[in-house]
């Protein structure tokens, strides 16, 4: 499709709040806080830190500049350029789809808590943690909330691109920033809060493993929304006179502040209350509202205000997922718009049934080989293996298939962006990055005790690139 066809982003405050509303969301959010929690605090926020300055940006750079160079989103982006790489676009489709079969789960927890904060699951909080275990191993309850949350991502992705997607980021990402302020000012005033600020910034390496470097690594792609496309797609948006290294610089710098300030939001508050920072996927919801409790009826107040923006910074990223699903069968198959996201939606909530009764109903019947259930399996093969695979694809492909010349004039804007990086960058992208995501991977499938799964994740990666052809 030609440039003037497409949809654009109305404005750059508009791409840079879309691009960070994808980033800033459930994995800073939910998911940093509980796996720094049990992989330590400090060493594994280091890590992080440095997997996101070392192969976050360079990663989210190439995803925008193929992206906008090809005009298409992420199957066609390497199908244009070479037809044998299809498979690395359909990967990332095929991420979207498993994310997308999970997270609506948790977005769904989100809503609730929005309205269990507003009627009385403070009033006791000594059974906050129970009503949680509680909640989420229901049957019904949560696939109600699920069914809502994903309804409203259709709604918006419907909407089209400018107008749904960047509506929604315009108010919604601002407002999550100014809230989660809020909450840090009020923990950090509490007795001990120290003891929180001391497990988040000082490090203790004896906790590094295969295991937590490849969480760490996997968590940096899951919060840049990297290695699956996403990036890829919201790039062919862009217009060709945006600055592609100051938007990779502002995307990534707020994504990565955002998941600092949730960690400062939780763990002082947590330490002060004499809580376990290791309490697992369940953290956000029981540690928060528990925090909240104590405070009075202010509490109640900032509780349902947390819960409001946490729900925000969902939707916001899940529309960055349902996008890269419903645009392959958009660009790709010529549907209609609202064709293409409705079928999507369909096997998401399929997928996202399957994720919340296997925490409940089906928690006592793990998938035959497997071990683990439908939740699980979703997440690890995403967070711990698809998108990591994903990065090393569009960075061989990046550093090896596309011509050097072409990427330069992309990134500088054909020679009118400076940008004294490049050099750097190109070696990163074509050497070290792919080099290092492999090491990390390798160790990581030691490491790991789900080796099923990774097997299993192995090999469809393996059927697709035999099969990109059909693709
Ligand atoms: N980055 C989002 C988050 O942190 C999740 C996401 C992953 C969105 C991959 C798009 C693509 O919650």
């Amino acid at each position: 499709m030609k440039k003037e066809q497409r949809g654009q982003w109305g404005s750059r405050f508009g791409f840079i709040m879309a691009a960070a509303g994808s980033a800033v969301g459930l994995g800073n959010i939910w998911r940093f806080p509980y796996l720094a929690g049990e992989n330590g605090g400090g060493a594994f926020i280091l890590i992080y830190l440095i997997f996101v300055v070392l192969i976050g940006m360079s990663v989210m750079l190439t995803e925008f500049a193929v992206g906008r160079m090809t005009d298409t989103a992420a199957v066609g982006s390497f199908r244009s350029i070479d037809n044998r790489w299809t498979f690395a676009g359909v990967l990332g489709v095929l991420s979207a789809f498993f994310i997308m079969g999970f997270y609506p789960v948790v977005g769904g927890w989100a809503i609730a808590y929005i309205y269990k904060s507003a009627t009385g699951l403070l009033a006791a909080p000594d059974a906050i943690g129970d009503s949680f275990g509680a909640f989420i191993t229901s049957t019904y309850e949560p696939l109600i909330w699920t069914a809502i949350f994903l309804f409203l991502n259709v709604v918006v992705v419907i909407r089209g691109i400018s107008k749904g997607i960047e509506a929604a980021g315009k108010i919604l990402m601002p407002m999550l920033f100014v809230l989660l302020i809020v909450i840090i000012g009020k923990g950090l005033t509490l007795p001990n809060a120290g003891a929180g600020l001391k497990f988040l910034f000082s490090p203790d390496f004896s906790k590094v493993n295969g295991e937590m470097l490849l969480a760490a690594l996997g968590q940096a792609f899951f919060s840049l929304s990297l290695g699956m496309g996403c990036m890829i797609t919201y790039g062919s948006y862009l217009k060709k006179e945006e600055n592609l290294p100051a938007n990779t610089f502002i995307v990534s710098g707020l994504d990565t502040l955002v998941a600092l300030m949730a960690g400062l939001a939780i763990f002082p508050a947590l330490f002060s209350f004499g809580m376990e920072p290791t309490a697992g996927p369940g953290l956000v919801f029981v540690v928060v509202p528990t925090i909240f409790a104590k405070m009075g009826g202010i509490g109640v107040i900032l509780s349902l205000i947390f819960f409001i923006a946490l729900f925000v910074a969902a939707l916001t990223s899940s529309v960055s997922l349902l996008e890269v699903a419903a645009s392959y069968f958009i660009d790709e198959r010529g549907w209609s718009r609202s064709k293409a996201v409705i079928s999507v939606a369909t096997v998401m909530i399929v997928l996202c049934i399957l994720a919340s009764l296997s925490l409940g109903a089906m928690s006592e019947m793990p998938i035959p080989v497997l071990g683990v259930g439908t939740f699980d399996l979703l997440d690890i093969l995403t967070d711990k293996i698809f998108l990591a695979i994903g990065g090393v694809l569009v960075t061989v492909f990046a550093g090896w298939f596309v011509k050097k010349e072409d990427l330069k004039n992309e990134i500088t804007n054909n020679g009118s962006v400076s940008f004294g990086l490049f050099n750097v960058w190109y070696t990163l992208v074509k050497y070290v990055i792919p080099i290092v995501i492999s090491i990390v991977a390798l160790v990581g499938i030691f490491g790991i005790e789900q080796k099923a799964v990774m097997i299993l994740g192995l090999a469809i990666i393996a059927v697709l690139a035999i099969f990109s052809k059909k693709l």
